[in-house]
C-alpha cells in the first residue's frame, strides 16, 4: 500500500425509516470491518457517515405517518444513530444533513459551481399535480422504467436496474400524491450539463487514468461498478437538474429561487464532506487533508442502487468545484433478499437491526458473522434463520468457540493457567506455525481488495487450523504419557487462541476482546499478527462460553415472527371516513320501513321505483338495486330507509329517502333487514 491515509464514507441512510439486515450486510458492516482493518493496520483513516434528511423519501414518510418532515428525521436519526453505535459500527462522526454546518457546506459547494458557470439555467416543462399544487419529481412520481421495464420505478431512479432516471423517462407517469397522471408546468431550475463530462469519465472509471495519471487500479474495481457506469454512459448522458420545487431541503442560495431547494443527490454526498468538517472540528483536525489531499484514498461503501450517484455525478461535481481528490474505490455491494423473498419495508419483510438488537443484545457477532459469510459482494444473497443458526452452530460455536474453550480449559487445568514453554518444534508444529504467520497477510491482500468475506473465512480458517492441531495431538490423551510434548502443544494452541484475539478483530470485534481478556494481551496492531504473542508464565484466565448454540426454536421463533409481523392482507375496502360528530350523525333520521310495492323504472337498469310504509307515511324511493334484486323479490321486506335525505328526481321520479344497503369485496348489495319483530317505523341509531 503507497497511500496509507483513507477517507471511507458509509452510504447516508435516508432517515425516513430503521435499518434492516439488508442495509447492514450491504454497506455498514463491510464498511466497518475495512475500517477496523486500516485502522489496525496503522492507517490514518477518517470513517464517515450520517443521516441523509432531505429529498421526498422523507417528505413522503411524514405524509404517510401524519407528522413533520422534522419529527420523521429527529425520530430515525436517532433510531438508526443508536442502532449502529448498539451493533458497534465505529464510525469516527454519524453527523446529519439537516445540521447547519451542512447546509453551509452544501450552499457554498453549490455558490462555486454556479459562479464557475458548472450550470446550466433552464426553463423547462416538468411533470406537476393540479391536485396537490406541486412538482414532481424523484419519488412524487412514478412509471415504467425505460430501461428494464419495472413499472415501480421512481422519477429519479429505478432500483430493480439501477439506472439514474428523469421523470420525463418514465413511462405511463403517476403522481404518488393523487394517483392521477401529471400534467406538464413549466419551471426553472438549475442543470448539471454532464455531457460535456464524458470524455474524461471513459478513461476515469475504465482504467484509472485522469489527466494522463494513474488515479486508481480499475482492477480494484468491480465489474457491476464498472460495467452499470459504462452502460449509463454509452446511452449518453444528459444534462440533470440539481434543484427542485420543493420546500424541504437545502434552499438554493441565490436571489430570485425561492421555493426552490438543492436536488438531494448533491445535497446528500455533500453531507460526507460537511461531517468529516464537524468532526475535524470537534477534533482539531483540519478537514481539507481528508478530502483534498493527493495522498488519501477515498472510498465510498454503498448499495448497488447508489452506483451512479457515487461514481459518476458525485465525481462530476467535485471535479467542477475544484481541489477535491475523486474516489480511489465505490465497493457497492448487490441486493441481500429474506427467506425467499425481497426486504420490503411496506410488507414488513424485515429483520430491523433494532429489534434484533433488543432481542439478543449479546448475539452482534453471532449476526456479524452470518451477514459477513453471505454478504453480497457480487450477487444478490439471502439471509435465512437457518443459515444463521447453522453458521452460529457449526462454525462459531463448533470450530472457534470450541477450540478457545479447549486450549483455555487444558491451560487451567495442567497449569493453573500459566502458558506452558515451547520445546522442540515437530515438522507439524511448525507447519502450523508457518500458516500462522502466512494466514495475516492474506487477510490484509484480501481486504485490499474489498473482499471481506473471503477476508472472514481466512481468519476462521485460523481457529480450524487450531482446532485440528489440538483434534489430531489429542493433548488430553497424551498428557499421561509425555507430559512434556503436551506443554509445546499447548504452547502453540495458546499461541493461536492469542492470535485469534488480533486477526478476529475487524470481523468479531467482542469476542476479539474476550479472547484478548482470556490470554491476556492487549490490542495489538496488525504487524504483530501471525507472530508468537505469549511468553511461557504468562497468566491466562477460564474462559466462558463465547457462543450459545442456536436450538430449533429459535429459528421456528424468528420466521413464526417474521410472518407473524406482516401486515393484514391487502383489502380492497375503501379507507374509513373522516371522523364525524355526534350531532352530525344524530341529524340524519334513520329509520325502518316496510317495501309494499315495487316496478321497474323504464329503461333504467338499475333502478326500482319503491312504495315503503315508514311507520310515519307512504313514500316512493327510488333505489339503485335492480341488478341484485328483482321487483317480486323484494316487496314486503322490512329494510333502513335514509328518511330526512333531501328529496331529488331520478328519471324524473322524485325519490324522498334512500334504502341502506350492506354492499360486499365484488359490489353485490344486500338488504340490512332486522329481526324478528321490529316493525316498519322504527328507530335507527
Ligand atoms: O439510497 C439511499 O439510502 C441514500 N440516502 C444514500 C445517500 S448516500 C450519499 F450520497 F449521501
Ligand atoms: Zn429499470
Amino acid at each position: 500500500m503507497n497511500k496509507s491515509k483513507f477517507t471511507v464514507t458509509a452510504a447516508l441512510p435516508y432517515a425516513n425509516g430503521p435499518l434492516h439486515l439488508g442495509h447492514v450486510a450491504g454497506v455498514y458492516l463491510p464498511a466497518d470491518i475495512f475500517v477496523r482493518f486500516l485502522r489496525s493496520n496503522g492507517h490514518d483513516v477518517a470513517f464517515i457517515c450520517g443521516s441523509d434528511e432531505h429529498g421526498a423519501a422523507i417528505t413522503l414518510r411524514a405524509k404517510k405517518e401524519g407528522i413533520t418532515p422534522r419529527e420523521i428525521v429527529d425520530k430515525y436519526n436517532q433510531i438508526i444513530g443508536d442502532s449502529f453505535k448498539q451493533f458497534g459500527i465505529s464510525f469516527d462522526i454519524f453527523h446529519r444533513t439537516s445540521a447547519q454546518i451542512h447546509i453551509e457546506t452544501a450552499q457554498d459547494f453549490f455558490k462555486v459551481l454556479e459562479e464557475k458557470g458548472k450550470f446550466i439555467e433552464e426553463t423547462t416543462e416538468q411533470y406537476y399535480d393540479e391536485e396537490y399544487q406541486q412538482f414532481l419529481a424523484d419519488r412524487y412520481i412514478t412509471g415504467e422504467c425505460p430501461n428494464c421495464q419495472n413499472p415501480n420505478a421512481y422519477g429519479d431512479q429505478c432500483e430493480k436496474c439501477g439506472s439514474a432516471l428523469s421523470p420525463t423517462d418514465l413511462k405511463n407517469p403517476v403522481s404518488t400524491l393523487s394517483g392521477k397522471s401529471p400534467v406538464l408546468r413549466s419551471t426553472s431550475h438549475w442543470f448539471l450539463p454532464m455531457d460535456r463530462h464524458e470524455e474524461w469519465l471513459r478513461p476515469w472509471i475504465k482504467e484509472g487514468i485522469l489527466d494522463g495519471k494513474q488515479q486508481h487500479d480499475p482492477k480494484a474495481w468491480r465489474n457491476q461498478v464498472i460495467g452499470q457506469c459504462m452502460s449509463w454512459i454509452d446511452c449518453g448522458l444528459h444534462p440533470r437538474a440539481m434543484t427542485r420545487d420543493l420546500d424541504w431541503g437545502v434552499p438554493v442560495p441565490l436571489p430570485g429561487a425561492d421555493g426552490k431547494v438543492l436536488y438531494v443527490w448533491l445535497d446528500a454526498p455533500i453531507g460526507y464532506i460537511s461531517a468529516t468538517k464537524q468532526w475535524a472540528l470537534d477534533n482539531g483536525k483540519d478537514w481539507k487533508d481528508y478530502w483534498c489531499n493527493e495522498d488519501r484514498k477515498l472510498v465510498h461503501f454503498i448499495g448497488k442502487d447508489n452506483i451512479v450517484f457515487h461514481a459518476i455525478i458525485f465525481p462530476i461535481l467535485l471535479k467542477d468545484h475544484g481541489g477535491f481528490i475523486l474516489p480511489d474505490n465505490v465497493p457497492a455491494y448487490e441486493f441481500l433478499n429474506l427467506e425467499g423473498d425481497k426486504f420490503s419495508t411496506s410488507r414488513n419483510w424485515a429483520v430491523w437491526l433494532h429489534e434484533y438488537l433488543e432481542r439478543y443484545p449479546e448475539k452482534i457477532d453471532e449476526l456479524k458473522y452470518t451477514l459477513t459469510c453471505i454478504a453480497p459482494e457480487t450477487k444478490d444473497a439471502e439471509f435465512t434463520w437457518k443459515e444463521y443458526q447453522a453458521r452460529v452452530n457449526n462454525e462459531l460455536a463448533d470450530i472457534l468457540g470450541n477450540f478457545i474453550n479447549r486450549a483455555l480449559v487444558l491451560t487451567q487445568k495442567y497449569y493453573e493457567g500459566k502458558v506452558p514453554a515451547c520445546g522442540e518444534l515437530t515438522a507439524e508444529d511448525k507447519q502450523v506455525l508457518v500458516d500462522m504467520k502466512a494466514i495475516p497477510a492474506r487477510i490484509a491482500e484480501l481486504v485490499y481488495q474489498y473482499k471481506l468475506r473471503d477476508a472472514q473465512a481466512e481468519a476462521m480458517m485460523l481457529a480450524r487450523i487450531g482446532n485440528k492441531y489440538l483434534a489430531d495431538n489429542e493433548p488430553w490423551k497424551l498428557v499421561k504419557t509425555d507430559p512434556k510434548r503436551v506443554e509445546t502443544i499447548m504452547n502453540i494452541a495458546l499461541q493461536i487462541t492469542a492470535n485469534l484475539g488480533l486477526v478476529l478483530d475487524p470481523f468479531l470485534p467482542e469476542t476479539a476482546a474476550k479472547i484478548r481478556a482470556f490470554v491476556g494481551t492487549e490490542v495489538q496492531t496488525w504487524d504483530k499478527s501471525g507472530t508468537i504473542l505469549l511468553q511461557a508464565g504468562d497468566q491466562t484466565s477460564t474462559p466462558t462460553i463465547l457462543f450459545q448454540k442456536i436450538d430449533d426454536e429459535f429459528v421456528a421463533r424468528e420466521v413464526e415472527f417474521l410472518h407473524a409481523s406482516q401486515p393484514v392482507a391487502e383489502t380492497t375496502f375503501p379507507p374509513q371516513k373522516e371522523e364525524t360528530s355526534f350531532d352530525d350523525f344524530t341529524k340524519m333520521d334513520i329509520r325502518l320501513g316496510t317495501i309494499i310495492e315495487a316496478i321497474r323504472v323504464p329503461k333504467a337498469d338499475k333502478l326500482l321505483q319503491l312504495t315503503v310504509n315508514t311507520g310515519i307515511d307512504t313514500r316512493t324511493i327510488v333505489s339503485g338495486i335492480a341488478e341484485h334484486y328483482s321487483p317480486e323479490e323484494v316487496v314486503g321486506k322490512t329494510v333502513a330507509v335514509l328518511m330526512n335525505l333531501a328529496p331529488r328526481k331520478i328519471r324524473g321520479v322524485e325519490s324522498q329517502g334512500m334504502i341502506l344497503m350492506a354492499e360486499n369485496e365484488e359490489g353485490k348489495l344486500s338488504f340490512m333487514i332486522p329481526e324478528k319483530g321490529f316493525e316498519a317505523g322504527g328507530e335507527i341509531r
